[in-house]
Parts: structure tokens; sequence; C-alpha cells
């Protein structure tokens, strides 16, 4: 018995904001866009369009490559930064906009690693419980609604979008997870993070003013950290399952940066066709991003039954991890 991705589907808003859009907003330019991180352009959501919505839309479309019902789904897991609500959690909308009546669910909270983490507990579970048959999971994000459009150090880098990704129990015992790798180190917490609207920092007329309702990032120190980290993480698994680099079909990264992307790929030894890179229409999408590769490569034919991936994340945290499979 084995397990093996049977759907995936992803939604980016229409509305597309370029860089040359970004040069009259903040003081910045195409070209040093381009060169610092390889991103073009990015997907903005209108105001009310929430993560859950784009992540419904996505796992619509993953129920139907996978020729299922939403009633089909016992277990809806939303990875996501920015959910709809403190509460009730996002899970909660998409079951309720896919009709998964036979589900339970919850968010999961890991940053930009939180498809790897959400592997995991799927994997985990579908191995492990028989009355589980089918595992829907969603990365969404709004990160526009947390972007502080006036700081050209981060509004440059991200964007919105959603991806989904349906497992299921299948009789091919080759199908599944390979290894995996994953870490959490909390010292490191303050180099990215979201300071105010939770418990550490309420939501109050001064955090709004101090603006600490945005996402705060070091930049430079984490970049150094994605790095190592990813490398590491991507080191880790296939000295673990005896797989070669070059066996590796693709190796999807989570796209935050196109250097990051290339410099990961050359400590691990792939070439550059061996590298799934989408950065330059959506920036960083967090915790959507894998999700979003991995439904394109899927339908371009990229990834097809059988072979070997490779998927790789870092985000605030510290979250990071890899995941190889045999999709
Ligand atoms: N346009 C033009 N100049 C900019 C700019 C922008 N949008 N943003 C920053 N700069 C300037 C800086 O102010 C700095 O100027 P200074 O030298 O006069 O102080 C200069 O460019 C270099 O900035 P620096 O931060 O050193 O650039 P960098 O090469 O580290 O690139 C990032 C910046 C943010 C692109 C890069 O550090 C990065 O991608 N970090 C990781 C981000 C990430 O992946 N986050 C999510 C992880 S999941």
């Amino acid at each position: 018995m084995g397990v093996r991705i049977v759907g995936t589907g992803s939604y980016v808003p229409e509305k597309i904001l370029t860089n040359l859009d970004l040069q009259n907003m903040v003081d910045t330019s195409d070209e040093w866009i381009k060169v610092r991180t390889g991103i073009v352009e990015r997907h903005i959501a209108p105001p009310e369009m929430s993560s859950g919505d784009m992540a419904s839309i996505a796992a619509k479309r993953a129920l139907e490559l996978a020729g299922l019902e939403g009633s089909d789904i016992s277990v809806v897991v939303v990875a996501t930064t920015t959910p709809d609500h403190t509460f009730p959690n996002t899970a909660s909308a998409v079951q309720r906009n896919i009709g998964a009546d036979n589900a339970f669910g919850f968010d999961l909270s890991a940053a930009c690693s939180g498809m790897i983490y959400s592997l995991e507990l799927a994997y985990s579970l579908l191995m492990q419980q028989k009355k589980y048959r089918y595992v829907l999971l969603c990365g969404a994000e709004k990160l526009s609604c947390i972007t502080n459009w006036n700081d050209r150090n981060t509004c440059v880098l991200f964007g919105d979008g959603a991806g989904a990704v349906i497992l299921g129990r299948c009789d091919d015992d080759d199908s599944g997870q390979i290894a995996s790798d994953l870490h959490l180190d909390g010292n490191y917490s303050e180099i990215l993070q979201l300071p105010a609207g939770g418990s550490r920092n309420p939501t109050s007329h001064e955090t709004v003013d101090k603006g600490m309702h945005y996402i705060h990032m070091l930049g430079k120190e984490t970049f150094k950290l994605a790095v190592n980290a990813m490398a590491g993480a991507c080191r880790n698994v296939l000295s673990e399952s005896g797989v070669n680099a070059a066996d590796v079909k693709l190796v999807i990264p989570h796209q935050a940066n196109k250097r990051i992307i290339e410099a990961v790929a050359q400590r691990i030894d792939v070439s550059t066709e061996q590298v799934f890179v989408n950065v330059h229409k959506y920036g960083n999408t967090s915790a959507a991003s894998i999700s979003i590769c991995l439904d394109e490569a899927f339908r371009s034919g990229q990834l097809q039954k059988g072979d070997i991936v490779l998927l790789v994340a870092f985000g605030s945290g510290l979250t990071w991890g890899a995941q190889l499979l045999r999709v």
C-alpha cells in the first residue's frame, strides 16, 4: 500500500502588480527587483477575497482533476499565515465551500514551510489510519493585506494565491514518502514576523500607528539562514534515502527569491533543468508557493506518476524542511 497525490489545483487572483507598477509606489526599479529577487510580477487579491476563498477555488480544481467530490475528503488542512479569521479556522470555510461534509480539519501555522509540514501529517495519517481515505492540503495566502506598501524592503517580494493537493491511499507500494527532514528553531523568531495582532501585542491604535500589523523582515539574515537550512534539509533526505540528486526528476523549492533557489541548487548539485521556478510570475506566496508549483508541474507534464520530487522550504519561526516523494 502507498500514498499518492491524486489531484492538484491552484488559483491566483486576476489582478497583476508588475515591477513597473511598484516603481510608481516606492523608490525601487524593475531592474533592482529582477536582479536581486528574480520577481517580475505578482498577483493581488481584491479586497473582498480572502485566503479561504482562494483555497476553496484551488481545492475545487484539485477535486475536479482527481475525479472526487468534497464528501470524499476525510481531512482538510489549510496552511496559512493570513487566515480568514483568528477563529474560526480557515479550514472550516474551505470545508463549507467544497461540501466536505465528512471531514474534520484545521489550519496549520508554519509560514512558508506550511506545505512541507502538512505533507508530513498527510502521509502519516493515511499510512496509519485506514479510516481516512483522502486528505486535502491547501496552502493559501493573502499577503497583500499584511504588506506595508510604503516599505520597499518588503513590498516588492510578496504576492497572493493558493494551491491545493489531495493525497489518497493507493495499491501501488512504490508511491509515497521516501524521506523527510523537518525543523523548528524559535531562536530567530524576530528576523521575520508580524509583530502585532496576536496575544503578545494585541491590535491597538498604537500598534497600527507603528505599522506593527505589517510583515517585518531582516532580509540579509533571512537569506543566509534560508540557503543553509534548505540545502541542509535536502542533503539530509538524499543521504537518508540513498537517492542520488541526479535521480530527482524535479526539485521544487519554496519560491522566495531566485538567488536563494540558485544557491540551494548549486549546493546540492542539481542542474538548472531539475529545478522548478515560477517566482517571476507570483513573487513569494508563502504557504501557497509549493502547492502552486506542484499544480503547474503536474499539469504541464513536468511531473508524472512514478517521478521522484524533492520539495524544500524555509520560513518564519524559523521553520524549514524537505520532503522526498515518489508521486
Ligand atoms: N529597491 C531598491 N533598493 C532596495 C530595495 C528595493 N526594493 N530594497 C532594498 N533596497 C536597497 C537597500 O536599502 C540597500 O541599500 P543601502 O545599501 O543603501 O543600504 C540595498 O538595496 C541592498 O539591500 P540588501 O538588503 O543588502 O539587499 P539584498 O541583496 O540582501 O536583497 C532581499 C534584499 C530582501 C531581496 C534579500 O535579502 C532577500 O531576498 N532576503 C530573503 C527574503 C525572503 O526570502 N524572505 C522570506 C523567507 S521565506
